[in-house]
């Protein structure tokens, strides 16, 4: 009797205090912004750019925390940029499917589809699907051999956010990369998916570069070229708990291209899961850098291979379509990297490739525990090595470097 008064009571005051909170927040300005309300007017099956950035902006405004929130359906957006700085923490709940135009002609800005830029404590969340509809841009893209091609959209930028959270959400077949995270700090990415064929072109799921502070954990990535992508000036740098593949697998680099570029360091891959990708876990740097850098504090655990090719790789030699001078060594200089307990197995039979540059070793390199099975019929299990003295514990003769390159 007692007891079911107090839960009466407590139910009472519950409804009460969520009544003047939601009151509160119509005054402030504050609270949930619908995109399909009467004031925005987004419909399914119609375009909603238009009604997503005017919810935005008044989100925006908002002195207190806010919501801009899509709805279930599916929505044609023809572009949208998310930008800051806002006035309280902000969220946008997609649930949603939102539909890019299928022919990149038709964005403002033919590199960008949605922007996120100059954000502090901003979410990102729901179970909606961005999708980027690249099926005709992969067709026409012919950037491997021709550096002057023209550009094709990223799905999502992150430009200088800070604090801030992505959850949830799924990119779906991007025109380019996927995410494209710039001079971002303390940004996560949570339960997040990456869905693309194997077969699309250019089509990396998340690449970091000039940030700090980025994680990326409990996420699938599944898509046509690498999985996550390290460029420059990437530090503190955890990766947890994702599945790759089918893609190009995990990759710091390519370093080493073009001068004024950033050390990269801290960077920690663990308990991953790389299944049918063309590389495991990499670092690649070109020969004949403009300028000096370094790549260092680097560490690679707990990782499984399942048919993976080159499931240990450092390449300073990376030079794809003979777009360099072979002869000229890199000027990045690699320590302090560590492969332990990677297991499964390989689908190449040079399984480890540690394979640095004349004139400037990679220092520091520790592979332990390393157990990977060769799964084709060409050849036996070997490792390739140049330039390098590896710390090598419970690594098989085979792997350890026991081929002079
Ligand atoms: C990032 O991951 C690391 C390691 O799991 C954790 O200690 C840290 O708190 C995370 N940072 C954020 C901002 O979530
Ligand atoms: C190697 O990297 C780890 C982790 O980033 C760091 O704690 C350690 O100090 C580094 N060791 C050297 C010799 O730089």
């Amino acid at each position: 009797m007692g007891l079911k008064l107090v839960m009466h009571l407590v139910l009472i005051l519950m409804a009460l205090s969520a009544t003047s909170a939601s009151r509160a927040r119509e005054l402030l300005g504050g609270g949930v912004f619908d995109v399909t309300s009467a004031k925005y007017g987004a419909k399914p099956n119609a375009d909603i750019t238009q009604a997503i950035a005017n919810a935005w902006k008044d989100a925006c405004a908002s002195t207190i925390p806010s919501k801009v929130l899509v709805p279930k359906g599916v929505y044609k957006l023809k572009e949208a940029t998310f930008s800051g700085p806002c006035k309280a923490p902000i969220e946008l709940q997609v649930h949603g499917t939102l539909q890019a135009p299928p022919n990149g002609a038709q964005l403002s800005k033919p590199d960008t589809w949605i922007m996120f830029s100059y954000l502090d404590r901003f979410t990102l969340s729901g179970f909606g699907v961005f999708d980027g509809q690249g099926q005709q841009a992969w067709k026409a893209n012919d950037c491997h051999k021709n550096p002057k091609c023209s550009s094709i959209a990223i799905n999502m930028r992150f430009h200088a956010i800070k604090n801030s959270l992505v959850r949830d959400v799924t990119s779906l077949n991007s025109k380019n990369f996927h995410v494209n995270v710039l001079a971002c700090e303390q940004l996560t990415f949570q339960h997040f998916t990456v869905t693309a064929p194997g077969d699309s072109v250019n089509t990396d799921g998340i690449h970091i570069g000039r940030s700090t502070g980025i994680n990326i954990t409990d996420s699938h990535i599944a898509t046509g070229d690498d999985c996550i992508s390290i460029g420059d000036g990437t530090k503190q740098l955890t990766v947890t708990k994702v599945t790759c593949g089918p893609g190009h697998g995990i990759s710091i680099g390519s370093l080493g291209r073009y001068p004024k570029e950033e050390p990269v360091s801290g960077i920690n891959i663990k308990s991953c899961t790389l299944s049918n990708t063309m590389n495991g876990v990499r670092i690649k740097t070109w020969p004949n850098s403009p300028a000096a850098s370094t790549a260092s504090d680097i560490h690679f655990e707990d990782i499984i291979m399942n048919n993976v090719g080159n499931p240990i790789l450092i390449d300073q030699e990376y030079c794809p379509w003979n777009q360099c001078n072979k002869q000229a060594a890199s000027k990045i200089k690699i320590s302090n990297v560590s492969f332990r307990n990677i297991r499964g197995t390989s689908s190449t039979p040079v399984a480890v490739k540690i394979v640095c540059a004349k004139g400037l070793p990679c220092d520091k390199v520790e592979m332990t525990d390393i157990n990977l099975k060769y799964s084709g019929n060409q050849g036996s299990l070997t490792s390739q090595c140049a330039n390098v003295q590896p710390t090598i514990t419970r690594v098989s003769n085979p792997l350890a470097c026991a081929t002079k390159s």
